[in-house]
């Protein structure tokens, strides 16, 4: 199950609390997706899947599982690294960024849907339990299935996340934008009113056209490309020093 496009899962936390702005960052274009149909019946997918108890098409793309089948996938080279999401997740999550409440978490997948993440979340530390709880997502569409959900999936694009954020600003993060030092890139994000940081989700290549449209400032960290869950950290970091949090 996906619920509507647009629908606003943090209402009024969205806004600025108490005068103190709240910081929005998204993984974007995630290489996030379970198994497309192109492939579900190749004998090394269904292999995997089988030793699971699961179809195919309900389990993760991994291109450390599925390699063999994915290099005739469009893009295959900036698929399949559900990994990168993980680790990225748990360093934002964990983040006294976040444990002071000062963060809203989403994750765009190149599928063009929406994870909302609550700032409560404590992601399972290991990656199998994780590969299993975002599939459960994917099948349901909230986590838990019961009760007040943690993590919620909705079918929307990355100008839906603008849209339901408002951003006083958006800030892309790529090795193709404006040198910043860090420190200083904190500092400016602490002075907009709602800033929304944009992090690439996937392993090579750059933003879509359409996507990087949406930039009001593409701000280079380092001169080559680094991971995204260092950016995430960095990035919060440097937040976090320049509202005084650490
Ligand atoms: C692994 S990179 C994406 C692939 C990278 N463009 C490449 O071709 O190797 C993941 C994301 O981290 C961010 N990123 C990586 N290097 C960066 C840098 N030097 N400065 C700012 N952001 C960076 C971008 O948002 C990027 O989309």
């Amino acid at each position: 199950m996906v619920s509507g496009a647009g629908r606003d899962l943090y209402g009024e936390k969205l806004e600025t609390q108490f005068g103190v702005p709240m910081i929005s960052i998204v993984i974007a274009e995630a290489a996030l997706e379970t198994v497309p149909k192109e492939i579900v019946d190749h004998p090394s997918v269904r292999k995997i899947a089988d030793r699971r108890g699961k179809e195919p098409g309900q389990t993760l793309l991994d291109i450390s599982y599925h390699y063999t089948a994915m290099k005739d996938l469009r893009d295959w080279d900036k698929r399949g690294r559900p990994d990168i999401t993980f680790i990225t997740l748990l360093n934002l999550l964990e983040s006294p960024l976040n444990l002071e409440d000062r963060l809203r978490i989403y994750v765009h997948t190149r599928n063009d849907l929406i994870i909302t993440i609550d700032s409560r979340t404590k992601l399972p530390r290991n990656y199998t339990r994780f590969q299993g709880l975002i599939e459960q997502l994917f099948e349901i569409g909230k986590i838990p299935p019961h009760g007040k959900p943690l993590m919620t999936l909705w079918k929307g694009t990355l100008k839906d996340v603008v849209a339901q954020v408002k951003p006083s600003k958006t800030f892309f993060l790529t090795e193709k934008g404006k040198k910043t030092k860090s420190e200083d890139f904190g500092s400016k994000i602490v002075k907009e009113d709602s800033p929304l940081i944009v992090i690439g989700g996937f392993q090579r290549g750059e933003f879509s056209k359409q996507d990087l449209g949406m930039a009001d400032e593409k701000v280079s960290l380092y001169k080559d490309p680094l991971d995204t869950w260092i950016v995430a950290s960095m990035v919060t970091h440097d937040i976090e020093k320049a509202l005084g949090i650490i």
